[in-house]
């Protein structure tokens, strides 16, 4: 193990986002920020896999873009089948660009660009109508996964929010975790966890 995992969440949250995803495959980064997880997601799928990386700032898809290209990634439009493609767009609207046959993970980085706006974050509305959309495109053994953020205002109630959702969600159909960083100080990064059966 390279990572002390139970310290980097978001490391943390990428390797079990990864057991669920073989090359080939189609995944969701539906808050692609800096891009750091899309490259990441890319890496997972390979050259004949797909990335469907959302952001509702046009920096964040200049950061990726930049980023990307810099490790040789293939970018997409939506006419070409394999590659990454980035959406300008918020991630409630992600049912419009998957197509019939779903995706095998869905990762939400909620929160703000890091270097970025502080004052543009996702919200609790738009997260659950993403999240939502997310477990209808997932396929059955897919994951959807959330990092959470709630040292900000918004952030807390977002995490209230999804949490309190994932908590009624039909055990039926859901295997719904939730890891928490039970000692720390200062709100840290936590991780909802849904797999569709
Ligand atoms: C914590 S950052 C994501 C970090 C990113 N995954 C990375 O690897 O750098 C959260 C991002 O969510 C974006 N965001 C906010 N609301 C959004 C929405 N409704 N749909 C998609 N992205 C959104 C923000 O602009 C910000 O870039």
């Amino acid at each position: 193990m390279s990572e002390n995992l139970i310290t980097k969440t978001t490391v943390w949250a990428m390797e079990i986002v990864g057991q669920y995803i073989k090359e080939g495959d189609t995944v969701i980064d539906a808050t692609m920020g800096n891009g750091h997880d899309t490259l990441a997601l890319a890496k997972l799928v390979g050259p004949k896999g797909s990335v469907i990386a959302f952001d509702v700032q046009p920096q964040a898809l200049d950061n990726t873009r930049t980023l990307l290209e810099s490790e040789g990634v293939t970018l997409c439009d939506a006419a070409r089948e394999h590659g990454v493609r980035l959406i300008l767009d918020t991630n409630a609207n992600l049912r419009q660009y998957v197509g019939g046959s779903g995706v095998a993970a869905v990762l939400f980085n909620l929160g703000y660009l890091p270097g970025g706006d502080k004052s543009v974050t996702t919200t609790k509305e738009e997260t659950m109508t993403a999240v939502s959309a997310a477990l209808d495109v997932v396929k059955p053994g897919g994951l959807v996964c959330a990092v959470l953020y709630s040292g900000h205002e918004q952030g807390a109630e977002e995490k209230a929010a999804l949490l309190e959702w994932a908590k009624e969600l039909s055990s039926k159909e859901y295997h719904v975790a939730y890891i928490s960083m039970w000692n720390q100080k200062k709100c840290p990064p936590e991780i909802l966890l849904i797999t569709k059966k």
